[in-house]
Order: C-alpha cells, then structure tokens, then sequence
C-alpha cells in the first residue's frame, strides 16, 4: 500500500468547501426556515453529493487531505475509513472537533460531545446512565406513554378540527413532548426556555464569530436550574439527582444537549409522517404493528422508519472528527489537530452504491443491511454514538404509532414524495402539511 498521502487539488478544495456550504448555511445547531426553503428548491444538498462522487472518481477512496491555509483538514471518502474513525473515538479521533467546541460552548459548555481529558469519560456515563441508552426501553417508558398518548390525542384533535396538519402544530405539541419528558409536568408550558434555548443556538450557527451571548446564557441556565435542582419523580432531570457521578461530571450541564437533540428528532419524525403518507402500504404495516398504545411498545417498524428518514437526511450532515496526535491512518499521515470531515449524506444517499439511496426502505433497519454498512450513521457510531438514540426512537414511534392510528395523512403542502420517483436530497420540514381525514 501506497504511504504517500493524497492531497486535493485547490480547485477540489473549493469543491469540498461547496459541499459544506449549504450544511453550513441551513443552519448546523439551528436550522435557518428561509435557506431550508432555499436549499430545498435549489436541490443543493444533491449537487453536493455529486461533488463529492465526483472527488471519489478522481481520488479513489483513501482519505484526501485538503490545502486549507493553515488548517490541517481531510474529506472521509471511504464507508470503511467512516466505520474505523468512529469507532476510534476519543483517541486519536476527538468528536470535540475545533468547530464544535466554538459552536456548542454558546449554550452547552459543559456538554459530553465537546468535553476533553478526565472529564469526557465521566460525562458519557451520566449520559448513558440517565439515557438508559443500552435499554431498548427506557425504565421511564411507562410514564412517558402516558404523556405522549396524551400530547398525540391533543394534536389529533388540533388537526381534525382544522382538516390539516402543519409543522407549527406539529412542533408545539412535540416540545410539550420533551418538556415533559426531560423536565417534568412544570415545564409543559415553559415555551420562554426554549425560546431562550433557540436564540442561543442562532448564535452557536455562527460558531467563534458570533459573541457568547453571556446574559442569555445564564438567564437559560438559571431557568433550567429551577428543574433541574428541584426534579420532578417521573422526569429524566429527576434521575440526574440519583446518578453517582464523577468529580468533573456536571450533570446538569447535560441537559441543554438533550433538549437541543430532541428539537432535530421532532423534524425527523414529522418527515417520517411524510415518508409514511407517500406510501399506504408501509403505513399499513405501520399500523399493524401499532397496538395496545396504553402500554410502552417497542413497534420496530416504526423505529425503522424514523430511523431511514435520519439516514434520508441526516439531521447532523457534518459528522467532525479531530486528531489528538499525529496518526497514521491507511498510509496517510494526519499531524494531530487534523479535521476529519464525514459528509453522511453521501454515504448514506450515494445511489452509484445503494439500491436503496433513494427510497425509503425502513427494511433495511431489519434485514440487517443497514448493520452490515459502517458509513450508515444516523446517530453515529462507536464510544460517541449518540446515547438518547434509543429513548428518541421510543418516544417519536410511540407518537407516530397514535397518528396513524387515529388518522389518515395525505401530504398537501411542501416538497411532494412520490415513491415513483427518487427522493429530494433537502427536505424542508417547515414546509410539509397534511390532509387529516
Ligand atoms: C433523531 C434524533 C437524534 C439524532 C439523529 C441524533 C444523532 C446524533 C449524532 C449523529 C451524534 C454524534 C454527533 C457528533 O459526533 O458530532 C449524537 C450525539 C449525541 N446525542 Fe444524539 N441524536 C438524536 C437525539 C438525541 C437525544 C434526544 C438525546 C438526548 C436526550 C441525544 C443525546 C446525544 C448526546 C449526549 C450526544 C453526544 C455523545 C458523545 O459525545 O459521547 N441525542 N447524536
């Protein structure tokens, strides 16, 4: 094997920055409505696979370093390199990329994913602790049933009243959902934390180049505290208080992430109703499956599905790994502060590869196929993989579970999906509205 390291042309460089562009653009920690609408139309996210096939045809599938003045960066061309950088998380390849670590500190300084050194190790166990992340079932599954049931008979009735379903309809009962869920019954209403929440998340768009907005940040903190140091039983804040933690833990510097991670599982279960009203069949199948909803259901087709719209379009299309020494990797030499870019996207829609890229295909969850491709990462994989995937996937297939069972959805509003014809690249939630019959 060759040891001498590629590196892009200028002029793929540029192409790679295009690539990036509009993931940067629509918003990374917040998503921008207007260049969602925009990236949408323009089909940027499908030219932005093309470049990257196109850099794959001239390169091969090693990584490619690229000529960033002053930044040591490489493009992840290969499913394998995907799989093997993950699964060497934190060393050598940190997930507190230089990027993230500017992004997130706006409103989650504290959070596991941009954490470093003693205290990474510390913040991943309460995480998982809390998350019950091996458990298919979260041991809160019996109360969160309830609330769900509760927020989904709310919004059946919202919808049948109006004939329709729209994304801020959708929305508002999905954030009564995670308030409930993260924080207890006193924060059902608490639209004000979110708000605040969002405004520094616009912020955290802009990584170092926006100023830390320090009064907001501690007025969310200080809200936050108010449930988070007085938990309710029954709440996923009220199992904080009864995790051993370690020294350097912050356990309730955790909770932004949390709330800031359902906010993109809201999207991608309002997508999965689309994906689902394009095709009465799997929605029939769906239904079968979606029975004695009083009870906590594992319904696998349903998290299937939810899972193949993460994958359809990725709610963090920018997967960044960071070198923490020098490292050789499959004979490329990276100097240690090395960017590592996964654009998964183009692993998980690259139709030159996948039968399956354009379509819906919930099965593949099912049969194994997913399992057996290590760049198919919605939730990421190896030591970072995302701890709240299983809670998330329970708390969206329960809600879509009473949905479907309660209505019929036909897609009126928003970029239409026809099964007779590849998937859109972008899929604008905002803009997606159904017929409720
Ligand atoms: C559909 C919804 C979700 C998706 C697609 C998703 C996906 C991901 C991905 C791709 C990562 C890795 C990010 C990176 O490496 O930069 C991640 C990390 C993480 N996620 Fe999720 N996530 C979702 C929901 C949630 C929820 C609801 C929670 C908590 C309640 C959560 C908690 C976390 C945490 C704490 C990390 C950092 C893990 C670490 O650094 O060790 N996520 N998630």
């Amino acid at each position: 094997m060759s040891t001498v390291s590629q590196r892009a042309r200028v002029v793929d460089t540029f192409r790679v920055g295009a690539v990036v562009l509009p993931s940067v653009a629509t918003g990374l920690i917040q998503r921008r409505e207007p260049a969602m609408g925009f990236a949408d139309t323009l089909r940027l996210d499908r030219r932005a696979i093309r470049r990257m096939q196109l850099l794959r045809a001239r390169y091969g599938a090693r990584l490619l370093r690229l000529r960033v003045p002053g930044r040591s960066m490489a493009l992840v061309l290969s499913p394998d390199d995907v799989g093997g950088i993950l699964a060497n998380a934190p060393e050598p390849f940190s997930p507190a990329s230089t990027e993230k670590r500017a992004a997130l500190a706006h409103f989650q300084p504290h959070g596991v994913l941009i954490s470093q050194g003693e205290a990474r190790p510390q913040r991943r166990h309460v995480n998982e602790a809390v998350l019950d992340t091996h458990q298919p079932l979260h041991r809160l599954a019996g109360n969160i049933t309830t609330l769900v049931s509760d927020e989904a008979l709310r919004l059946i009735g919202t919808a049948t009243s109006a004939g329709q379903l729209t994304w801020q309809d959708f929305s508002e009962r999905w954030w009564r959902i995670v308030r409930r869920v993260v924080l207890g019954e006193r924060a059902a209403d608490d639209q004000l934390l979110i708000t605040q929440l969002e405004s520094l998340r616009r912020r955290a768009n802009w990584a170092q180049f926006a100023p830390t907005a320090r009064r907001t940040r501690q007025r969310f903190a200080g809200r936050l505290g108010e449930y988070v140091d007085h938990p309710e039983a029954g709440s996923i804040a009220g199992l904080l208080a009864d995790t051993p933690a370690g020294p350097d833990a912050n356990p309730r510097g955790q909770v932004p992430h949390w709330l800031f991670a359902f906010d993109a599982a809201g999207i991608v279960a309002y997508r999965t109703l689309a994906l689902l009203a394009s095709r009465p069949d799997l929605a029939r199948t769906a239904r079968d499956e979606s029975h004695d909803l009083e009870s906590p259901r594992q319904l696998p087709f349903l998290r299937a599905s939810v899972l193949d719209s993460a994958r359809l379009w990725p709610t963090t299309p920018l997967l960044l790994r960071e070198t923490t020494s020098t490292t050789e990797w499959d004979g490329t030499t990276l100097p240690s502060g090395t960017t590592l870019l996964i654009y998964t996207p183009f692993f998980h829609r690259d139709e030159r590869t996948l039968s399956y890229a354009d379509r819906f295909a919930p099965d593949i969850w099912l049969d194994g196929t997913a399992r057996a491709n290590p760049a198919l990462v919605p939730f990421s994989d190896g030591p970072a993989q995302c701890p709240g995937e299983n809670l998330v996937l329970f708390v969206s297939s329960t809600l879509l579970a009473h949905l479907l069972v309660a209505r019929d959805f036909t897609q009126v509003g928003g970029h239409r999906l026809d099964p007779r014809h590849p998937l859109p690249s972008t899929l604008n939630p905002f803009a997606l509205r159904f017929a409720v019959s």
